[in-house]
C-alpha cells in the first residue's frame, strides 16, 4: 500500500491538474463533487498528519485559483478574501454565538443577508467615477486584469451616476450567467459543434476570461455587486446595506434579495425562504451569505488571512450526489415514445430519497456514455425530476461488472415491436391502437373533431372507460352499452344515449378521416388526405412499399417507416379489420 505521504503527494498533483483544467483551460475533466472530495481527503490527511502539510498545498490557497499568463496582474491592497462556511443549523448557531461572545458590549448585532451567487468574484476600480480597471480574484492578493472583457457587460456602468462619489472606489461583486442564457449558449454550441460548458459557473468563467473581448461581448453574463474593497473614506455610510444601497444609486446592480436580520431566527427564516424559492431565481446560488452590517463592528472583528470573521456563508444541502445505476427500465409515454429511466441505489438528495432518474431518450444514454453499474452524478433541483448529469470519471470509483444498455425489441406493456429510426431521437412502440400506456391518448385522437368526430367523449370519460376495462382499443368504443355508461360517474341517461347515438353516426366517415384517426406518427390531417387520394383503399396502403409511400406528398422517410411499421403490427391490423368488418365503419 502507498504511504500517507505518497497519497498526499498524489492528491496534491491531481488537484493541481484539475485546477489547471478548470481555471486556465475552462475545461473541467471531473465534476465539482469529485473535486471537492479530493480536496476533502487531502485536507483530512493534512489535519491528521500535520507534519506533511506544506505551504504550497492546494488546501492553503484562498480559492485554489491559478493565474493565467494571458492577463496582466493586479495587486490588491485589501485582499479579496474567501468566506468560511457552515452547512447546518448547529454550526450556524456556533458562528452566531461566537460573534456575540466577541462583541459582548454590542448586544444588538444586525446582519445583512444576501444570496451566495455561484459565479466569479471580480473587483471593479472606479477612479473619479470612471471604470478604470477590472480584475478577477486570482489568488486573493493578485488578480488578472480583465478590463476589456468587463467593459462588454452592459449592466456594469462605465461611469457612475451622481455627484458624491469617492475619488477611489473598489466595488466587489460576482459575474455570473443566468440559466436562460446558459441554455441558449450551450444549445448554439451544440449546433455549431463547439465546446459544451459543464455548468453556468464554468460558462461564466470561460466567457469572462476569454482572450477575445468580442467573444465575451456575445456571452450572456451579468454582474451583481456585494461589497467594497478599498475606497476613499468620508462619503460612504458606515453600514454594509447602506453602502450597497448607495452603489445602487450610482447605477450598479445590487441584489434584489438583501435582507436585514436582527437575530438568528430571522437569519434562519431568510435561509429557509431562499432555499424554498431557489429554483425560481433563474440563476445558480449555493447558499446565503450572512454579514455583520455595521462596518465598525466588521473592523473590530477583523479577518484571518483567509476569510473575514464578520461573515459566513450558510450553504444549502448539495443538489448533486454520487450514486450507482443498478438498472435501466423503459417507460412508454402516452404518445408511444420510450423513456429510459435509471434505477438508482437510493440516495438522499436535499432531504428527499431518490431512487430513479430520467434519461429522456437513447441519445442521452449515448451522450453520457452510460452503462448499468456506473457511478453517476444525480441532480435534484426543486421540483424538477432527478436527472443524471454525468458518469463519474474519477478513478476513486471503480465500476465493476458494467453492462451495456440495450433498447428493448418489444414494448414492455403491449409487446408490440419497438421502432427506432436513425433520424429520430426517440424510440417508439408501434402498438398505437392497443398499447395500454397509450390507449387514452390514442382514443382521444380517434374520436377528435378532425378524426371520427364523436361529440361528447372527452379525456375524462375515456380514462374512466379504460379504467373500468370497458374499452381497450378504439373498436371497443362501439360495443359500449347504455348500462355500462350510466354506471360511470357524472353520466346521466340522456347523455349516455347521446354518446351511443354519436358513436353510431360516426361510423359513416371518409377514408382520409379514418386514416388520420389511426394516429400513425407523422400522419397528420393533410398527409392522411394525400394518402387517401393516392391509394384509395386501405389494402393498397398496407401493401405499399417504402418507396411508393414516399411518393405521396408530405410523406418523408420517417413517415413512410411509421406507416409501414404500423401496418406490420399484427394487433393494429386486427383492430382495423374489426372496425371495418364488425363495427361497420364505412366510407364512399
Ligand atoms: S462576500 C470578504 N457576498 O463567494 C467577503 N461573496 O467564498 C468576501 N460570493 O469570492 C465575499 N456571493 O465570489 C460575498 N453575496 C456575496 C457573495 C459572495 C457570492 C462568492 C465570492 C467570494 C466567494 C467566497
Amino acid at each position: 500500500m502507498d504511504s500517507i505521504q505518497d497519497r498526499i503527494n498524489y492528491l496534491k498533483n491531481l488537484i493541481l491538474h484539475h485546477q489547471h483544467q478548470y481555471y486556465i483551460m475552462d475545461s473541467p475533466e471531473i465534476s465539482d463533487i469529485e473535486y471537492d472530495q479530493l480536496m476533502k481527503e487531502l485536507h483530512q490527511l493534512e489535519m491528521n498528519y500535520p507534519h506533511f502539510l506544506t505551504s504550497d498545498s492546494p488546501t492553503q490557497r484562498i480559492g485554489g485559483f491559478a493565474l493565467s499568463s494571458a492577463f496582466k496582474k493586479v495587486h490588491y491592497n485589501i485582499p479579496m478574501l474567501s468566506l468560511d462556511y457552515v452547512n447546518n443549523k448547529k454550526s450556524y448557531m456556533e458562528f452566531h454565538m461566537r460573534l456575540h461572545e466577541k462583541l459582548k458590549k454590542d448586544k444588538d448585532i444586525t446582519f445583512c443577508c444576501d444570496l451566495k451567487v455561484d459565479g466569479l468574484a471580480v473587483n471593479l476600480l472606479y477612479i473619479n467615477g470612471s471604470l478604470s480597471q477590472a480584475s478577477t480574484r486570482g489568488d486573493g492578493k493578485i488578480g488578472e486584469d480583465i478590463t476589456s472583457n468587463i467593459r462588454t457587460i452592459s449592466v456594469i456602468p462605465q461611469r457612475l451616476i451622481g455627484h458624491d462619489i469617492p475619488d477611489y472606489l473598489e466595488v466587489r461583486g460576482e459575474v455570473f450567467m443566468p440559466h436562460e442564457g446558459f441554455k441558449k449558449l450551450n444549445k448554439q454550441a451544440f449546433r455549431d459543434g463547439c465546446k459544451i460548458f459543464a455548468n453556468p459557473r464554468n460558462a461564466a468563467a470561460g466567457s469572462l476570461r476569454h482572450r477575445d473581448p468580442f467573444i465575451t461581448a456575445t456571452r450572456p453574463i451579468t454582474f451583481v455587486a456585494y461589497g467594497l474593497g478599498l475606497f476613499t473614506e468620508g462619503i460612504l455610510p458606515r453600514s454594509h446595506i447602506e453602502c450597497l444601497q448607495y452603489l445602487k444609486t450610482c447605477g450598479l446592480p445590487v441584489s434584489d434579495y438583501l435582507c436585514l436580520c436582527h437575530n438568528s431566527k430571522e437569519v434562519l427564516d431568510f435561509y429557509h425562504y431562499i432555499e424554498a424559492n431557489r429554483s425560481l431565481l433563474g440563476f445558480d446560488i449555493d447558499g446565503i451569505v450572512i454579514k455583520v452590517d455595521n462596518l465598525d463592528l466588521q473592523v473590530k472583528l477583523s479577518s484571518t488571512s483567509r476569510a473575514p470573521r464578520w461573515a459566513v456563508a450558510f450553504k444549502f444541502p448539495a443538489q448533486e450526489k454520487i450514486t450507482r445505476v443498478c438498472d435501466v427500465e423503459f417507460q412508454i409515454s402516452r404518445t408511444g415514445t420510450l423513456t429510459p429511466v435509471a434505477k438508482l441505489e437510493p440516495i438522499l438528495i436535499s432531504g428527499v430519497m431518490v431512487s430513479s432518474a430520467t434519461l429522456h431518450n437513447f441519445s442521452e444514454i449515448n451522450r453520457l456514455g452510460l452503462k448499468i453499474g456506473n457511478h453517476v452524478i444525480v441532480r435534484r433541483a426543486g421540483d424538477v425530476i432527478p436527472k443524471i448529469m454525468s458518469v463519474v470519471q474519477s478513478s476513486s470509483y471503480l465500476d465493476m461488472n458494467t453492462r451495456e444498455i440495450t433498447l428493448p425489441m418489444n414494448c414492455p406493456i403491449c409487446n408490440s415491436r419497438i421502432q427506432k429510426l436513425q433520424e429520430e431521437v426517440v424510440a417508439r412502440c408501434t402498438g398505437g391502437l392497443i398499447c395500454a400506456a397509450q390507449i387514452v391518448g390514442a382514443l382521444k385522437h380517434f374520436v377528435s373533431r378532425k378524426a371520427l368526430n364523436v361529440k361528447g367523449i372527452g379525456e375524462k370519460l375515456l380514462a374512466q372507460l379504460v379504467k373500468n376495462e370497458y374499452v381497450k382499443n378504439p373498436a371497443d368504443l362501439f360495443t359500449l352499452t347504455l348500462h355500462q355508461l350510466i354506471n360511470l360517474e357524472h353520466i346521466h341517461l340522456k347523455s349516455a344515449q347521446n354518446i351511443l347515438d354519436t358513436l353510431n353516426d360516426s361510423k359513416y366517415t371518409t377514408f382520409a378521416r379514418f386514416l388520420y384517426a389511426l394516429g400513425i406518427p407523422k400522419v397528420g390531417e393533410a398527409t392522411a388526405r394525400n394518402l387517401s387520394d393516392y391509394f384509395g383503399t386501405i389494402d393498397r396502403i398496407m401493401n405499399a412499399s417504402l418507396v411508393t409511400l414516399m411518393k405521396v406528398d408530405g410523406v418523408g422517410r420517417v413517415g413512410a417507416h411509421n406507416i409501414k411499421n404500423f401496418f406490420n403490427e399484427k394487433n393494429n391490423i386486427e383492430i382495423i379489420s374489426i372496425l371495418i368488418e364488425n363495427v361497420g365503419i364505412y366510407w364512399k
